[in-house]
């Protein structure tokens, strides 16, 4: 639609051009002005769309199924639920109000129209880092897509988080804007990853773990945490719990594809991978690749498997073998593209085993992309196993084949069934 227009506005243009040559040859560079402002007018707009792609604003802004940018996605945080707010330009329900100025400071100090202190469930320590002329494209994309009315009622905290004075204290406390300066003693390509991951990306917002207040915990950037019955994992370059093991190229297929032949990506990244990452430019995918691999995970001696005669390892074997070999391999090895590779997996080794819960409880769909239509599933064993059979098969993926991780406790299980059958 909008390109619609812009490609009629240009044609128009060039219309004029053309008149111009054969009749009027005096206007004729006046006219060729307003062809290059048309000109860089659309190229701004698409330099915004892909800032926005990148930044993933249509997750947090659109309902599922409903209208992008028209908000009413639920977002569930430790202190209650928010709802991310209608931002089409409508002007009574929408941003449509909104001056570049406005716009601007939303992004660089998380406060809205009306002096609102905004929540930081809307990532904005991470787009206070966006540059100046990434905010101008954006704002200029953002004020180019279709107004749509529809009224969002965006928190609905408990009392007293529901008090937006008190993020006055949080920031004072957690919120440090500065940006990113460019780091001389890399590469421009790290760099350039550095800011996708950092500022537009906000990958920390779900791969850093957070500090009691629920801010990103900078000392431990990238080494995974929680999310809601999922885990963001380590994506330092760490080679046990991080993508130390994977190339540059098996990074930047995991992005694109949703899977590289050893992990396959599922749940909320399934989702970031559809709308935002495999929506990147090759090159971007490859900044965000070196810039992953060269951070640091955490230090300290490898653990030590749970041991092989341990009867839940014991019990865990028998279950692998009858009813996860087939897809996964008998030594946890996969099958390329098809069956995630258990062995040497972040996943299979993160410190909370909430996504295997999730996955052997549930079952999963791996995400489908454009390059990568058909999406192989897992399929659910709720109804098969007894929360200490998941626990069992569970604790052997975790500590065979070179994996190493504590025990999966049966409660563990027991505190997830519930919750993920009632479908929430
Ligand atoms: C991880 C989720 C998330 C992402 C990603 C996100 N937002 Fe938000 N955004 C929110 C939430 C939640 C709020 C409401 C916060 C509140 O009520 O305090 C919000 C608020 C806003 C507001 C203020 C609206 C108002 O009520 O005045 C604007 C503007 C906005 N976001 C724009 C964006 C843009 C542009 C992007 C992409 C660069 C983006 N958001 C990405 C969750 C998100
Ligand atoms: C909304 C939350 C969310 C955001 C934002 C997010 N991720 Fe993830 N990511 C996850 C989850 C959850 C997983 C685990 C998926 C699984 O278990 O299949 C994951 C998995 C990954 C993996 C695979 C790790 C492995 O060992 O299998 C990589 C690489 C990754 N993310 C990179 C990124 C990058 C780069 C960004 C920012 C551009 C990002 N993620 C943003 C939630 C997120
Ligand atoms: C019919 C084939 C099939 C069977 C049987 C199967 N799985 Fe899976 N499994 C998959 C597929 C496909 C995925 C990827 C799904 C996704 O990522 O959403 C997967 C994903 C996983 C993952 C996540 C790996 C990662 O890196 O993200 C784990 C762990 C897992 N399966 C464990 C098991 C266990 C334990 C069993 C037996 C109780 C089992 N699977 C049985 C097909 C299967």
């Amino acid at each position: 639609m909008i390109r619609a227009i812009l490609s009629a506005g240009l044609s128009a243009s060039l219309y004029a051009v053309l008149y111009a040559v054969f009749w009027a040859g005096p206007a004729l560079l006046g006219t060729l002005a307003t062809a290059r402002a048309a000109d860089q007018g659309y190229e701004l707009i698409e330099r915004g769309r892909y800032v926005a792609t990148v930044s993933d604003c249509v997750a947090c802004h659109s309902a599922p199924g409903g209208v992008p940018y028209a908000g009413g996605t639920r977002l569930f945080t430790p202190f209650g639920t928010l709802v991310g707010p209608n931002i089409t330009p409508d002007k009574e329900t929408g941003m449509g109000l909104y001056t570049e100025a406005e716009f601007r400071r939303v992004l660089r100090e998380g406060i809205g129209r009306g002096e609102k202190r905004l929540y930081p469930a809307m990532p904005y320590p991470a787009f206070s880092k966006l540059s100046d002329d990434d905010i101008t494209a954006l704002y200029a994309y953002m004020m180019s897509i279709q107004p749509v009315r529809n009224v969002v009622e965006a928190n609905q905290l408990p009392f007293p988080f529901n008090q937006r004075i008190l993020m006055l204290g949080w920031n004072w406390l957690n919120f440090d804007p500065k940006p990113l300066e460019v780091r001389t003693d890399k590469p421009a390509e790290w760099n350039r990853g550095r800011y996708l991951v950092e500022a537009a990306g906000h990958c920390g917002a779900c791969h850093t773990p957070k500090t009691m207040l629920g801010a990103d915990d900078t000392s431990r950037a990238l080494r995974g945490t929680s999310l809601q019955g999922w885990v963001a994992p380590d994506i330092t370059g760490d080679r046990r719990y991080g993508v130390g093991r994977w190339s540059v190229e098996q990074i930047v297929q995991y992005l694109q594809n949703g899977s590289n032949g050893h992990s396959n990506a599922s749940g909320p990244m399934a989702e970031e991978i559809q709308n935002s990452s495999s929506r990147m430019t090759e090159g971007d995918l490859r900044a965000i690749a070196v810039y992953l691999l060269d951070q640091e995970g955490r230090s300290g001696p490898a653990p030590t498997p749970v041991a092989a005669t341990d009867p839940r390892m014991v019990a865990g074997a028998a279950i692998f073998k009858d009813r996860c070999s087939a897809c996964h391999g008998d030594n946890g090895q996969g099958a390329s593209y098809l069956f995630p590779r258990l062995a040497d997996s972040g996943v299979v080794q993160a410190d909370d085993p909430a996504t295997l819960i999730h996955l052997v409880l549930a079952g999963s769909r791996a995400a489908a992309t454009d390059r990568l239509p058909t999406a192989p599933a897992m399929p659910p064993f709720h109804w098969r196993f007894t929360d200490e059979q998941v626990a069992s098969v569970l604790t052997y993926i975790r500590n065979s084949w070179g994996n190493a991780a504590p025990a999966v406790p049966p409660g563990d299980v027991g505190k997830l069934r519930a919750p993920l059958l009632a479908g929430e």
